[in-house]
């Protein structure tokens, strides 16, 4: 096998809650990551002059890109050459809460295990992913997880697939760490150290459910709509046009609603009054195993 070609999904935050600040910054977070049928294209190419990155967005093709990181990491820990033309076919828009980069360079390491024939289990892949950025352990997973820490700890759950989702992206990004440091800014040292005392990950909030979906919430989403007020008019909409539990996804800017059905996400999507320059897709919420290579 010299090239591969996989499909790397993007995710929506069923819930996301904050529950403290480490003292190296990172917050602590409770989160239901799911995985969602909106994908980057990726193609591993065996190549004695790698690792080279070539992107269908000429901006996103720079040495800081994760994918080729995400190579260099791999090749590191396995004592090998990073020998690995990596083309990136983009669709998941970035600064968007999606997790596109970060699925990216996870599919990267997913990839180049199969490529190099290194055989390592999910929870070497997702130690080294943790490196790489928080969201990079759970997309070595896929399908539905709750997150605790930063990221590095992913519990599987049962997934939701058979569902849909409509997600709406106000072409505007956001950085994440301005969210999470603006995030900071506004909350009190009281409820910080609050959170912090409350138990990080209780067994019971392993168990999908323990938050009632109608009580799914992202708490990052009040300072994302005063730092970027397209999110809040996204959702404005979303919900005008009948998307129940309108909500955003990660550090934004994408908001999402869920559908049982793809007729109903349909609906929502037809009842949308898009601004020029939004994005709308409807696609449904995805297994793990739908993290599977297009073609070897
Ligand atoms: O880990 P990653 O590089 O994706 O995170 C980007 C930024 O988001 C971090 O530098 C940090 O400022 C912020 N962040 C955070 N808590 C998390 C994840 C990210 O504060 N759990």
């Amino acid at each position: 096998m010299s090239s591969l070609t996989l499909d790397a999904p993007a995710k929506v935050n069923l819930y996301l809650r904050v529950l403290g600040r480490r003292e190296d910054g990172y917050h602590v977070l409770d989160s239901l990551f799911h995985t969602v049928g909106l994908y980057d294209r990726i193609t591993l190419s065996a190549s004695a002059s790698g690792p080279t990155l070539t992107c269908s967005d000429p901006s996103l093709a720079g040495p800081g890109n994760l994918a080729l990181s995400a190579a260099h990491h791999l090749a590191d820990a396995a004592g090998r050459a990073p020998d690995v033309d990596i083309h990136l076919e983009k669709a998941i828009p970035t600064g968007a809460g999606l997790g596109g980069g970060s699925s990216d360079a996870a599919t990267v390491l997913t990839g180049l295990n199969r490529l190099w024939g290194l055989g390592w289990p999910r929870e070497r892949l997702a130690e080294i992913g943790a490196a790489l950025g928080s969201d990079v352990p759970f997309f070595v997973y896929g399908g539905a997880a709750v997150i605790g820490g930063r990221g590095e700890f992913v519990t599987p759950v049962p997934d939701m697939a058979g569902r849909w989702c409509v997600l709406l992206n106000p072409g505007v990004g956001v950085s994440t760490a301005a969210v999470f440091s603006a995030y900071a800014r506004e909350s009190t040292a009281e409820l910080l150290t609050e959170r912090r005392s409350a138990p990080i990950i209780t067994p019971a909030s392993t168990v999908p459910g323990t938050i009632p979906e109608g009580d799914w919430m992202n708490d990052l989403e009040p300072v994302a709509c005063r730092m970027v007020p397209e999110v809040g008019h996204a959702l404005d909409a979303l919900r005008n046009a009948g998307g129940k539990g309108a909500r955003m996804s990660g550090s934004g800017t994408t908001v999402f609603c869920l559908a049982p059905t793809r007729e109903a996400a349909d609906g929502v999507r037809e009842r949308l009054a898009a601004a020029p320059g939004w994005n709308v897709w409807v696609v449904p919420l995805t297994a793990a195993e739908a993290a599977v290579p297009v073609h070897d």
